[in-house]
């Protein structure tokens, strides 16, 4: 098992990644001070909980634990108002009280789900990630919860770190393959926002990594989330730096709304608006020769490079203003100057903007 560690003084938390982690839970809780004495509360969706949740609660059971859980819809409906209040309504059934913890176990759909919860049951109580999808190596750390509102994504939301995230790569072995791009779409923007040599060496080992070989997969793992650890080690609340996470989102959040966040998931969203933010920054003269290498990379990995739908550029626009990210109405991008470095614009004008969703349309050549 490998090991790094979120730094936030007293609410400093560990995440641990590897083969068979789960094994390891109850030792794990027990050094996060949540022992068997409290209730734990599993949230899971209906793929996963055939999959792994007799395997968990039979693990926690046998070291004492109470447990209960709920079973939510899979997919992004999950991160809705009403599911939120049926896990509460289940949770003060099950008599969970504020020394009790949640457990999320899924992908990041689930995690922000249940880390909602746990940061408004009872004003906040501790929670615990562990990630199924390979996409949550982004969306279990960092404390980032949130549930989505029709008029927008992320919009009903709180800072709410977890005390331990236990990612076991084992579990990840189930996932479709579609979902397998999706994650590798926020590894890959670990990379391009912070290290070329790791972008490199995503381009070398793609085909090792995409046929899951555990070694490989840890080291990207292990990598993608040191480059998020570092960003919210130094900027918890994204007072600046952490922003640089969004790279892709602007464009990205916009995608999957419009698409009623059913054609495209998180991941594809996030691929094709890291393309559109490359070739925004290349006609802004803020890099260039850095859209093909984008393109790519993402292909490698089996990613969508432009949008397979047709979307209005005015309606992706109004999207985009709407998104929380912006400030006043105003657009904010995250644009690469290099493979590896990104800057914040938050001055860029309506035109460019449009030209780049057009040429998106036309099979993404600008
Ligand atoms: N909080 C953050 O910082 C942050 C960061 C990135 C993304 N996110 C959020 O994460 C969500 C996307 O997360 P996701 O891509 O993990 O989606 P997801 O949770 O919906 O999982 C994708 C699909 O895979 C299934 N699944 C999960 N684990 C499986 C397994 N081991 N085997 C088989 N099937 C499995 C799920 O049931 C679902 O159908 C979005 O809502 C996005 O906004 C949050
Ligand atoms: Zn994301």
């Amino acid at each position: 098992m490998r090991r790094l560690t979120v730094e936030l003084g007293e609410r400093s938390y560990p995440i641990w990644i590897g083969a068979g982690v789960l094994g390891e839970l109850p030792r794990l809780l027990e050094e996060a001070s949540i022992d068997n004495r409290r209730k734990l509360f599993i949230v899971t969706d209906e793929h996963v909980a055939p999959l792994y949740l007799d395997k968990v609660e039979a693990v926690l059971r046998t070291a004492g634990y109470m447990i209960y859980h709920s079973i939510v819809e899979a997919g992004e409906k999950a991160k809705s108002l009403s599911v939120y209040e049926r896990v509460m309504t289940e949770a003060l059934e099950a008599g969970l009280d504020r020394q009790s913890a949640f457990l999320a176990l899924g992908g990041g759909v689930v995690g922000d789900l249940a880390g909602f919860v746990a940061a408004t049951y009872m004003r906040g109580v501790a929670f615990v990630q562990i990630p199924t999808t390979l996409l949550a190596h982004d969306s279990s750390v960092g404390g980032k919860v949130a549930v989505n509102h029709p008029l927008g994504k992320n919009i009903i939301g709180a800072f709410h770190q977890p005390r331990l995230v236990a990612y076991d790569t084992e579990l990840l072995r189930t996932l479709p393959s579609r979902e397998v791009a999706a994650g590798f779409a926020e590894v890959i923007k670990h990379g391009l926002i912070w290290d070329e040599t790791f972008v490199e060496w995503l381009e070398q080992n793609a085909d090792g990594l995409q046929r899951f070989d555990d070694n490989l997969l840890q080291e990207a793992l292990l990598r993608a989330c040191s480059v998020k650890v570092a960003v919210v080690s130094e900027d918890e609340k994204e007072r600046g730096l952490r922003a640089i996470l969004n790279l892709g989102h602007t464009f990205g959040h916009a995608f999957e709304a419009l698409c009623g966040y059913e054609k495209l998931n998180h991941g594809e969203a996030v691929a094709i608006g890291m393309v559109a933010a490359a070739m925004l920054a290349e006609r802004l003269g803020i890099a260039s020769s850095i859209s093909n290498r984008t393109r790519r990379i993402l292909e490698q990995y089996s990613l969508p490079v432009a949008l397979p739908y047709v979307m209005e550029a005015d309606a992706v626009i109004e999207a985009m203003r709407r998104d929380k990210k912006g400030e006043g109405g105003k657009l904010v991008f995250v644009l690469p100057t290099t493979i590896g470095k990104v800057e914040i614009r938050k001055d860029i004008a309506e035109e460019p903007v449009r030209d780049v969703l057009h040429a998106l349309q036309e099979g993404g050549k600008s």
